[in-house]
């Protein structure tokens, strides 16, 4: 029999359970799953788990326009870093990526610097030529809500044409649901201030509200923030919706001042609590970083002036498996929530490791727990909300078959690519 290109061998997580076994790959996808198997490279984890590379469905990489804060470079680094090896990227940079040539711009900066596959989302904005943008990104994402950057629309209404041509697409809308109406805008100190002026109702009427006016999309509802808005978001028909680590291990009584300053807002404990249990419920398709790095100067700034949003794409599958080493949640829950559940959302071969899927792998040692530092982490911005807080690294990252990373370090410049078709 031939030799595979590469074998990973391990503790892998096959069809829902862990097996001892060999994972065969060729052109950069899995081709065998067998007991032993030969290949040309062969990499033995014994004692260590396979896992599928998670896929992070909502980061913003800055690049192009604010790379001060972080670039597809340093921003891929930190996912694989993390296990993390696919990405999509948010809209709101410098130009916004509304347009097909800013949509394609991006492609070749991130085709050109990134060490993980990639999606780009593009913004809803009144006027925007959906059916030509439907065909390469990955998504549309709806601002709701001003946060960083200039996607906020005027209203529901002033897009309705545009939401309207994005349902027979069948591409996803994702939605940074907070009612920008209904915001206050009281002077703000402290993490408690910040969540008054964004409160429970607010993203609630948002969800409402993008319900109503979006009824031919399949809504994405991004960072779930409260758990009054649970009720609205679990077992909706079209509708699938995402948590982050920062609203479940978080909250407004957490020292971490303008480092937790994050839209949708941390909220008290009972929120993170009931976020918490409605992961164990299975209310969640999907757990997301919304990685979102300023720089440490910006977040110096007086409470009210610093910028919302916080790095989170390496420490994504780290914190989350110290959290299925605890026994709060199982590690078939968190495969489902960071690997199979994105990769079916948005229709891609990835997130299991079975015959035929992409052959992007991560070999973790559920043993060997590591302090999260933001000083060791690897995005630009070199600090993380999460100091000092438990995380389960991996030892060894896979990109199509090919290594990337081992025992922490880069092992190879492999380029991500873009996971939606791109014409010719
Ligand atoms: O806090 C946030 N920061 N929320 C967002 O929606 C955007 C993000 C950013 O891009 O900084
Ligand atoms: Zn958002
Ligand atoms: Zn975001």
């Amino acid at each position: 029999m031939k030799n595979m290109e590469v074998v990973v061998e391990g503790n892998c997580y096959v069809s829902g359970r862990l097996e001892r076994c060999c994972v065969g790959i060729d052109n950069g996808r899995i081709s065998k799953i067998a007991k032993v198997l030969d290949g040309d490279k062969v990499y033995q984890y014994d004692g260590k788990l396979v896992l599928p590379g998670a896929i992070d469905a909502h980061v913003h990489f800055r690049d192009p326009g604010l790379t001060a804060k972080e670039d597809f470079g340093t921003g891929s680094l930190s996912a694989a870093c993390g296990g993390v090896t696919c990405v999509f990227d948010m809209p709101n940079t410098k130009p916004p990526t509304t347009t097909l040539s800013a949509l394609r711009e991006k492609r070749r900066l991130a085709e050109s610097k990134s060490l993980v596959d990639f999606g780009l989302f593009a913004g809803v904005r009144p006027g925007m030529d959906v059916p030509s943008l439907a065909k390469e990104a990955v998504g549309f994402k709806l601002y709701m809500a001003s946060t960083t950057g200039e996607l906020l629309v005027p209203s529901l209404d002033a897009v309705k044409d545009e939401l309207a041509a994005i349902g027979p697409t069948g591409k996803v809308l994702a939605v940074h649901a907070e009612n920008e109406s209904m915001r206050k805008k009281d002077a703000e100190e402290s993490l408690e201030d910040h969540m008054k002026n964004r409160s429970a109702d607010c993203e609630s009427s948002a969800i409402r509200k993008v319900r109503g006016a979006a009824k031919n999309c399949r809504l994405h509802i991004c960072h779930l923030s409260s758990k009054a808005s649970l009720p609205l978001v679990t077992n909706v028909p079209n509708m699938t919706v995402e948590v982050t680590p920062h609203h479940l291990l978080l909250d407004t009584a957490s020292k971490i001042g303008t480092l937790g300053k994050v839209n949708p807002p941390l909220r008290r404990r009972e929120d993170r609590q009931g976020l918490f249990q409605a992961v164990k419920d299975g209310v969640f398709d999907n757990i997301a970083s919304d990685h979102a790095p300023h720089t440490v100067e910006e977040k110096e700034e007086d409470f009210d002036y610093a910028p919302t949003g916080m790095p989170g794409v390496e420490t994504l599958l780290p914190l989350m498996l110290h959290h299925v080493r605890e026994r709060h949640i199982d590690l078939g829950a968190a495969v489902r929530m960071m690997c199979e559940r994105p990769a079916e959302i948005f229709g891609l071969n990835k997130g299991k490791i079975e015959p035929g899927y992409d052959a992007d792998l991560v070999v973790v040692d559920m043993q060997a727990a590591g302090v999260i530092r933001g000083s060791a982490l690897h995005s630009k911005c070199g600090w993380t909300a999460f100091e000092g807080m438990l995380g389960i690294f991996p030892k060894a990252v896979f990109l199509g078959g090919a290594s990337v990373i081992e025992s922490g370090n880069q092992t190879g410049d492999h380029r991500g690519r873009d996971v939606v078709g791109q014409p010719a």
